[in-house]
């Protein structure tokens, strides 16, 4: 037990595994979370909320380092402000982001790119409100986590005709790997921003979508819907993809062996 740890998120999909990495390194950790909770597993939790900041300065009293986990579809740059402005004055000296490959490279400019790659823009956002912070940073960028991929299969396989987006690929990376390696880049120095991490493969939706469907028993029809706008043209063109960077192990596949084809 040595540096106290905040990690925001600490109850979501990546959250869960950093703090349990940080926990086996030693580190005691405190997680922030809007429920409140009560300690357990040696996890002290703080119920405060980013969009609002309240109770965020608690959260952060006495945290060296911040892991920041915490994450919707929209308004992550008003929760980094927040925390940041918590964090700043509470003289963290590492503040860890985790944001996404292509946040940089994702054009959000009209309404049409803002409805479905909106989100890359906020996170550009937040990244930019966390270099800018004055305080010593990291920013990991992420390809998408296997766990979302499933979840957006599910949703897309309830109907009886799938509409799929024409010529978008993905790098689905397992969220426990992009935990190792956050858990890793926050007990170092700070970095700035660090290399990406995706995963090993590349695959278009109806690969993805397949390999659900054979996992899960099912079958459907698909149907390509073109996407227009700016931030789909880029999407197409690879800007959320990292090839250089398939250093994710874990394919979808063996995802899919452990989560769906051992329930089916
Ligand atoms: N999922 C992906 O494919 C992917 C890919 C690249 C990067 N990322 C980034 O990785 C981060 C974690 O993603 P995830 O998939 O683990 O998310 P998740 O499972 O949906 O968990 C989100 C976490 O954020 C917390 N949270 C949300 N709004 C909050 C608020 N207003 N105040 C305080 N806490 C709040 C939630 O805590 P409570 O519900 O307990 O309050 C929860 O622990 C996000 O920043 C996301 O953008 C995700």
């Amino acid at each position: 037990m040595t540096t106290d740890i905040l990690v925001t998120g600490g109850t979501g999909t990546l959250g869960r595994p950093v703090v349990r990495r940080l926990q086996d390194a030693g580190r005691k950790v405190r997680v922030l979370s809007r429920r409140s909770r009560e300690a357990g597993e040696g996890i002290e939790y703080v119920t405060g909320d980013l969009a609002t900041g309240q109770g965020i300065e608690a959260a952060v009293d006495g945290a060296e380092i911040i892991v920041h986990c915490a994450g919707s579809n929209k308004g992550d740059e008003d929760k980094a402000r927040n925390l940041v402005r918590a964090a700043a004055r509470a003289g963290t000296r590492h503040l860890v982001y985790i944001s996404v490959v292509g946040a940089d490279r994702v054009p959000v400019v009209s309404g049409a790119d803002r409805a479905m790659f909106g989100y890359f823009a906020s996170k550009l956002a937040a990244e930019r409100v966390v270099a800018d912070s004055g305080l010593p940073w990291t920013t990991l960028r992420a390809t998408q986590f296997h766990d979302l991929m499933l979840l957006v299969a599910r949703q897309m396989t309830k109907l009886p005709v799938i509409p799929v987006p024409a010529g978008i690929r993905f790098q689905p990376v397992d969220a426990g790997e992009v935990a190792d390696q956050l858990a890793e880049l926050a007990l170092g120095t700070p970095a700035g921003l660090a290399p990406d991490i995706a995963g090993p493969r590349v695959y278009t939706v109806p690969e993805l979508l397949q390999s659900y469907l054979r996992a899960s028993g099912q079958r459907r029809l698909m149907v390509p819907v073109p996407i227009p706008g700016k931030a789909a043209r880029a999407v197409r063109a690879g800007a959320i993809l990292a090839p250089g960077r398939a250093v994710g192990r874990r394919t979808w596949e063996d995802f899919l062996a452990d989560r769906v084809l051992s329930r089916a």
